[in-house]
């Protein structure tokens, strides 16, 4: 079997890719942000811009998907310093899940405090509707369920401890924060929380697997993010995290909905905006 987890790359490799960044940006970045699909208009924010092609650095992976970019890009977010990951590794595109969360390793080591997560999910909550912004405060690590956990393997301690602590995931502090944002710009109406859970796709969810999500309360699915933050609270960074109800997830045998791309891309494109207004006031704001 090949390497799995955390056997899969050496601490020198993540160094490695650290350094070759350091040697080559003017500003050393507090806030990492991962944009999901369709949500990396983000990044157009920043100023005081260098960016990278994920195919340029040392031993980054590279991303495939529709609607992610594939470069990394470092500047100023209101004042703060920033790196943006314009496009994300997917389980589903065949990369393991060392390579997925490879990236964030690689924050911690750039001197990165703050991770904040953006993805495009289906809504299981019969209370949210299409373009409803939802604050993830838990998630459902489904491939961790099967053993694809990025902390399976011998265990680098330089980046954290064996058995990490995940009840505390995501910072309730930047969540009560954001939830002040969203009143002062307008966007509390839409702004929803919820427990996220993540499935491997790349097929979307049978109704009968959505009713199972549903009764085990999850309030939004999608094929991404709980890698990340995974690692991310392994090597000690705060995570904040915020899904785009793309889609109402099917629950009826008669229904005529199907579940799509065009419709998760759509439905981003119409919420980015508001999405970007309120990350870079939170950023703004921390
Ligand atoms: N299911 C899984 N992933 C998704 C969905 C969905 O309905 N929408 C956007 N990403």
């Amino acid at each position: 079997m090949s390497a799995i987890g955390q056997d899969r790359y050496k601490y020198e490799d993540y160094e490695a890719t650290a350094e070759w960044l350091l040697a080559r940006i003017q500003i050393q970045p507090k806030v990492a942000i991962i944009c999901g699909s369709g949500l990396g208009g983000l990044a157009d924010l920043l100023i005081n811009k260098t960016s990278f092609a994920y195919k340029d650095i040392p031993n980054f992976p590279h991303s495939t998907v529709q609607g992610h970019a594939g470069q990394l890009v470092f500047g100023e977010l209101k004042g703060k310093p920033c790196v943006c990951m314009q496009g994300r590794f997917h389980f589903y595109e065949g990369h393991d899940i060392a390579t997925v969360t490879y990236p964030v390793r690689v924050f911690h080591l750039l001197g990165v405090e703050t991770l904040i997560v953006t993805n495009a999910a289906g809504g299981l909550n019969s209370k949210f509707k299409v373009g409803d912004i939802m604050m993830i405060i838990d998630h459902i690590n489904f491939p961790g369920f099967a053993g694809q956990n990025p902390l399976c393997g011998q265990n680098e301690e330089r980046f954290g401890v064996r058995f990490p602590c995940m009840s505390d995931a995501y910072d309730k502090d930047l969540a009560e924060l954001m939830r002040q944002v969203a009143k002062e710009q307008d966007c509390a109406s839409f702004l929803r929380q919820g427990v996220y859970c993540m499935l491997p796709g790349p097929t979307y969810e049978t109704v009968a697997e959505s009713k199972i999500l549903q009764l085990l309360g999850a309030d939004a699915v999608g094929m991404s993010t709980v890698p990340e933050v995974v690692v991310a609270r392994h090597c000690g960074l705060r995570v904040f995290g915020l899904s785009l109800i793309t889609n109402k997830v099917v629950m009826d045998y008669n229904s005529k909905e199907c579940a799509n791309h065009q419709e998760v891309l759509e439905t981003s494109d119409m919420r980015t905006v508001d999405l970007q207004r309120l990350v870079s006031r939170l950023v703004e704001k921390m």
